[in-house]
């Protein structure tokens, strides 16, 4: 069977930052040539000292260049890999140099120049595999023709991976698969269980298998006489930073959550057990695989982690996610899909159908309350471990709930027309049509996918709210006649609609959404509060940094606007059509029919558990009608808008 997994690959460069533990700042490699494609221009990679005998090579990237959802922050990334040297271990043997957690092939160049400068081309060098995909095989290949002596360490599933993916051929735009000479694929020690090995000196490093869904391949390293946890996609940010280390965990707050929100999210309840399996190690440094690492604060972050995931265990609602992706386009499709569904706060179960055990998979297909299935089309079939997945589904799915399809496809797709055509037969309802995406989708796409699912958690928590209503005693009422809350309904807003777009060109994405809780927040610098729901479309537009247009309307003649910016939007449909807007001088969109208009800066948002409460500092403005009066939102209760 063809093969399985997932990918992936930096701004804000926090120059003078002090580098961890002291070590002067590193030399930087720079690349672009043809290695590794155009996905390669701009990269470079930084050698940081960490501890005699220890380097971090740091590949840096300052642009967006790929779109999966994670990367939406869109501050670039980082790769981080680790270098320990050659040398004799306390018993005296002699221990090879040791690379842990090597990039993606977008950053070879560099990285091999880097590398060669500290390993001899003949000598022996192991290399620990953090997590494997295709980009990370297309490296090894290429490393192995340098350094002909390499030895894989990889987990048990990271072991089978590579093996699958190393002789395997990355189909050309219309099937056929793209010519490459035979590398030989080098030994692989495989790591079944946690085990902890000499290096040189007095270090020793403990490698702890953390499989996932999303990498099930995923190897973590642990050096004890530093305390340094290389825990590889785990705590991980996008930031395209130089110094090692962060200052203070709040300048990475808002991207480790982005990251956790996008890949960790759907699969908490194995990330839980990753955070209880390293809570006792005697970490000084925690280094993801991307962005700074985390010294004195580590605790938070993992305290972080745990409160993060509570939002979903709690989740009275789930959609179970089945996939399987061998290059990584259908497992970004079921990203973007899960973001937008736990953005509702609607639970995702992610479950990776290749590496999945039956029974978690059969316990989600029935304690689920919607479920998605996606497949990539391979050799004009759906993969096997998809096929027995369906055959489940259709023997123990409860036709009640509702199904979604998807998949990625290079030129026929008869993946999703056989999952489409299976569950129609078998009485399953769709909750949307069948997603098909020609190879990886891109921002648009994912945006359209975001709001896709947001639609689907929404469906889910409509009909319950319905179930609790006509139930006796069901809560809701309750909660509506609540003296505090008929209170807060007399707390009044302007009616405002707040716009924004980001991006550039083609890529550029805009939203827009009617905003009454909304109030002046300072006079200096001049800001404005706006609370957003956590699962409004516009949300993703509106992190720190991002720019936005308050549109106050107008009294008497705010209800056009209302009404268009109210209806239900199909997903990805753009909210301006049919409406005259001009651009602000930030290339903000400003509806002509408002009263007055403020371009802003947001520079805060505070999670006020179903909103996120935003401080935005106000930059220009205009008013556009002198004599006319801002529009007022009286309600009645405070548990509607
Ligand atoms: C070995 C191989 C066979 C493929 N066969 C088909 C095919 O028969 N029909 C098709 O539409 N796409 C085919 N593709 C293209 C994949 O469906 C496409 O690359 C897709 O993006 C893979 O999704 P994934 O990244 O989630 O695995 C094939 C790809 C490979 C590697």
């Amino acid at each position: 069977m063809a093969h399985l997994t997932s990918p992936s690959a930096a701004d804000a460069a926090a120059a003078g930052e002090p580098p961890l533990m002291g070590s002067p700042p590193g030399e930087a490699i720079s690349g672009g040539s043809p290695v590794g494609g155009p996905e390669a221009a701009g990269r470079s990679v930084l050698c940081l000292p960490i501890e005699p005998g220890l380097l971090c090579l740091r590949g840096l990237s300052p642009r967006r260049l790929r779109f999966e959802v994670e990367y939406g922050l869109e501050r670039g990334t980082t790769a981080n890999s680790f270098l320990f040297e050659a040398g004799l271990a306390s018993d005296g043997h002699a221990v090879p140099p040791v690379l842990i957690h090597p990039p993606g092939t977008t950053y070879a160049e560099p990285f091999f120049a880097a590398l060669a400068e500290r390993v001899p081309a003949e000598a022996p060098l192991k290399v620990v595999v953090g997590v494997v995909n295709p980009n990370r095989v297309e490296l090894l290949r290429a490393m192995v023709a340098r350094w002909p002596h390499l030895a894989l360490v990889a987990s048990n599933a990271g072991a089978k991976l590579v093996r699958e993916l190393w002789e395997q051929r990355r189909p050309g735009p219309e099937g056929a698969a793209e010519a490459e000479d035979s590398v030989p694929l080098p030994p692989i020690d495989v790591v079944k269980q946690e085990v902890c090995r000499p290096l040189a000196g007095s270090l020793r490093l403990c490698l702890i298998p953390a499989p996932t869904p999303r990498w099930p391949g995923a190897l973590m390293a642990f050096e004890e006489t530093t305390g340094l946890l290389m825990s590889s996609k785990f705590f991980s940010a996008h930031i395209c930073v130089e110094a090692f280390a962060e200052a203070n965990r709040s300048s990475t707050e808002e991207d480790r959550r982005w990251f956790y929100d996008c890949l960790m999210a759907p699969m908490a309840r194995q990330v839980e057990a990753v955070l209880d399996r390293i809570e006792d190690l005697p970490i000084r440094t925690i280094a993801p695989f991307h962005g700074p690492a985390i010294a004195t604060s580590w605790r938070s972050l993992l305290a972080d982690y745990r409160r993060w995931g509570e939002g979903q265990s709690r989740a009275r609602l789930s959609v179970a996610l089945l996939y399987a992706s061998a290059y990584g386009n259908t497992a970004a499709i079921a990203d973007a899909l899960a973001r937008g569904v736990s953005r509702t706060g609607v639970r995702v179960e992610s479950i990776n159908c290749e590496f999945s055990e039956p029974d978690p998979l059969l316990a989600a297909i029935r304690s689920s309350d919607a479920l998605l299935i996606g497949s990539p089309t391979l050799g004009g079939h759906a993969p096997t471990p998809i096929v027995s997945a369906l055959g489940t589904v259709l023997a123990e799915g409860d036709r009640s709930k509702p199904v979604g399809v998807f998949g990625s496809f290079g030129w026929s797709g008869e993946a999703i027309d056989l999952l489409e055509s299976k569950l129609r037969d078998g009485g399953f309802a769709f909750a949307f049509e069948p997603i098909r995406v020609r190879f990886s989708p891109d921002a648009a796409t994912l945006r359209s996918l975001e709001e896709t699912g947001t639609g689907l958690g929404r469906r889910l928590q409509t009909e319950q709210r319905k179930r609790q209503l006509r139930r006796p005693g069901g809560g809701l009422q309750e909660s509506r006649s609540q003296p505090a809350i008929q209170a807060l309904g007399r707390v009044v807003g302007s009616l405002c609609v707040l716009t924004a777009r980001k991006g550039e060109g083609n890529a550029a994405l805009s939203g827009a959404m009617v905003a009454s809780w909304v109030s002046q927040a300072s006079f200096t610098p001049p800001g404005f509060t706006v609370a957003v729901a956590k699962d409004r479309a516009v949300e993703g537009l509106l992190h720190i940094g991002d720019g936005c247009v308050l549109n106050v309307l107008a009294a008497g003649r705010e209800k056009g606007l209302m009404k268009h910016f109210l209806s239900p939007f199909p997903p990805g449909a753009d909210r301006f059509a049919g409406v005259a807007i001009s651009a602000s001088p930030d290339g903000q969109p400003v509806l002509e029919e408002a009263l007055a208009w403020i371009e802003a800066t947001v520079q805060k948002r505070m999670d006020c558990g179903d909103h996120w409460l935003l401080y935005a500092e106000a930059r220009q403005g205009g008013v556009l009608d002198a004599s006319g009066t801002t529009a007022i939102h009286q309600r009645r209760n405070g548990a509607t808008y």
